[in-house]
């Protein structure tokens, strides 16, 4: 009885005591926390969750007003121009069309699931160039204009544009023409006029010649006014000459019937003369615009001059190289500080972000040209492209916001990540729940511009503007890590989202200095550690292992078990785990897939 008293007692005495009544403290807001950490988990989760799930259909380009503070950089414009029927996003057309896209269907499906918060793509304002090609003397000259046309398209797409080429037939189609036929014009004149017709039949806007190009960046005012498609009056360059003209279908109408109307037709020197002056508004020559015209190539390019004087063929495909190696050179002097190639893991991520230091390597070579060492003809001051000295490339842990400096992001799925992260063949749901980091990925590459204590929701917020604000597509390429896009379509797509043909596998020949005098290539400690190379051995088969649980059950008919619920829990496990990282490389994935789309369409629109 007594023993047992003093045990009471003494078990009194240790709970009154400081030390346990501290312990007990620490133990209650444990709990707590917890217990709120858990709930906000599954908000959060349900809340994206939601979201997937919430794809309404029939109205698709309405703003999803989960993704807060970005939308406001995916305003509509003022005045939105009539959207054309290949709009593959309006849902209408729906799933099949999109399925119908030659991508892998995992691809498919995450565009299909990501369509309704993907930001609208922006109405790309029309640009017309009239050609005929019956005109060409020869084969090669035919040929050689078709690869300057290919070049002014993707120069003007680049810039948020849709080139269109005009042609004979848009000439015959407006009511005018038989007018212009019964005119006795000089034939110089008359190829004008046809020239005004087509453009005419296909609602006026910008009106360019295919040696006219855009050489600034994106947020030049001017060609921000331009990509508007709004032009009160009908308006000319000085300097341009009739190389781009820009107004509305009526007010080229007027023109015309001005032109057709004059009472001494054999007079008639050319268009603009005969053109009624108070329609036009006479602009400054605008910067970020050039025109390869016959005088400037003569007093400027010779080697091409020369090349011209000798044929016709001869002269445009050296025209071309040239004006392709000046639309990279303008980009190579736009981005100054270089050329960023994301690397947030750094530990692990040699191998991942390969695709993407290759594609930076490409872009600081120097494009083919038959006058190596020459500017842009708006850009007098400019750094030619010498192939010693190449663009910087660094790979920095972090998103660096810097005007002036390009940025490359690879995105990894956090199955991906994990794998990689932590050198292992596979994952168990236990060690995703009790040993895995939340959204590491994600947390990296925002670290610089959010610092160590904010949440994965904002993060993710801020990503996608990274992406897709109009800053970041003209700042940055965000690729994935999984591969989901085929090498060549990719290729073929970033040679337009760039506007000018990447040189992929340029020489960097003959002014290396050689082995022995090559600077040796110093370690910035911005670009992380470097990998060991027992360790870099390993990522190439760990990333392979990562990439397969992406293969889905339509690419692998009949390959069905134990393995593939398993890889199917595992994927949603990690999923859940890591909502931001999730969202971001969906996001990612998306959006990149949005763009190749949009071209694919317009493509098979164009060449019909
Ligand atoms: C163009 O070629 C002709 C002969 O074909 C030559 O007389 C003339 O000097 C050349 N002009 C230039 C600028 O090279
Ligand atoms: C980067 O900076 C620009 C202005 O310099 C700003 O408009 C943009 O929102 C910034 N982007 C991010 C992701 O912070």
């Amino acid at each position: 009885m007594r023993e047992q008293h003093t045990s009471i007692r003494r078990t009194l005495r240790i709970c009154s005591s400081r030390r346990f009544r501290f312990l007990f403290a620490c133990v209650t807001v444990f709990s707590l926390f917890s217990l709120l950490f858990s709930r906000l988990n599954t908000v959060t989760g349900q809340r994206t969750l939601s979201r997937y799930a919430n794809r309404i259909p029939s109205v698709p380009k309405i703003r999803v007003p989960t993704s807060d503070s970005i939308l406001n950089d995916f305003r509509q414009p003022v005045n939105p121009l009539p959207r054309e029927k290949n709009d593959i996003f309006d849902d209408r057309s729906g799933s099949e069309k999109l399925l119908s896209v030659p991508f892998s269907s995992a691809l498919a499906l995450a565009l299909d699931e990501y369509r309704s918060i993907l930001p609208p793509l922006e109405d790309r304002a029309p640009i017309y160039c009239y050609h005929d090609p019956a005109a060409a003397e020869d084969r090669t000259t035919a040929d050689a204009e078709s690869d300057l046309l290919l070049t002014w398209r993707r120069a003007w797409w680049a810039h948020g544009f849709r080139p269109i080429i005009l042609g004979p037939a848009d000439a015959l189609n407006n009511p005018l023409y038989g007018e212009l036929q019964r005119l006795d014009l000089e034939p110089a004149v008359k190829t004008e006029i046809t020239r005004w017709l087509a453009w005419e039949t296909a609602g006026g806007g910008l009106l360019s010649f295919y040696t006219v190009l855009p050489m600034g960046p994106e947020e030049d005012p001017e060609l921000i006014f331009l990509r508007r498609g709004i032009y009160p009056k009908l308006i000319r360059w000085q300097g341009l000459d009739d190389g781009l003209l820009a107004g509305s279908q009526l007010d080229v109408l007027a023109a015309i019937k001005h032109v057709l109307a004059s009472s001494e037709p054999k007079q008639v020197k050319g268009f603009l003369a005969a053109a009624p002056t108070e329609r036009f508004q006479v602009d400054d020559m605008p910067k970020p615009i050039v025109y390869y015209d016959a005088s400037l190539i003569k007093t400027k390019y010779g080697k091409v001059n020369e090349a011209l004087n000798d044929s016709r063929a001869r002269g445009l495909k050296s025209l071309n190289l040239l004006i392709n190696s000046h639309l990279h050179a303008a980009w190579q002097n736009h981005f100054s500080d270089g050329i960023a190639v994301m690397k947030p893991l750094p530990e692990h991520s040699t191998h991942m972000i390969s695709d993407a230091r290759q594609l930076a390597v490409s872009l600081s070579q120097c494009s083919p040209s038959p006058m190596v060492n020459s500017c842009p003809p708006n850009n007098d001051q400019c750094n030619p492209c010498v192939s010693s000295r190449p663009m910087h490339i660094s790979t920095p842990g972090r998103y660096q916001n810097i005007s002036t400096l390009y940025t490359i992001g690879t995105v990894p799925h956090p199955y991906t990540t994990a794998l990689l992260r932590e050198l292992r063949k596979e994952v168990d749901i236990p060690w995703i729940r009790w040993n895995s980091p939340r959204d590491p990925w994600l947390r990296a590459a925002t670290m610089g511009l959010l610092g160590a204590t904010v949440s994965s929701a904002i993060r993710v917020v801020r990503f996608k503007e990274m992406v897709a604000s109009q800053y970041g597509t003209a700042h940055s390429l965000w690729l994935t890590a999984e591969k989901l896009i085929e090498e060549d379509k990719l290729k073929d797509y970033l040679d337009w989202h760039f506007g000018f043909a990447i040189p992929y596998d340029q020489d960097r020949g003959y002014s290396d200095p050689g082995p022995g005098r090559r600077p040796k290539p110093e370690h910035d400690p911005v670009d992380g550690p470097v990998a060991n190379e027992a360790d870099l051995a390993l990522e190439p088969f760990l990333l392979q292992r990562a990439r397969e649980l992406h293969v889905t059950h339509n690419d692998v008919d009949g390959e069905e078990g134990g393995d593939r619920h398993q890889a199917v829990a595992v994927r949603a496990a990690i999923e859940a785990w890591n909502l931001g990282d999730t969202e971001a490389w969906k996001f990612a994935t998306a959006f990149l897939a949005q763009r190749i789309v949009e071209r694919l369409e317009w493509e098979k629109d164009e060449s019909g």
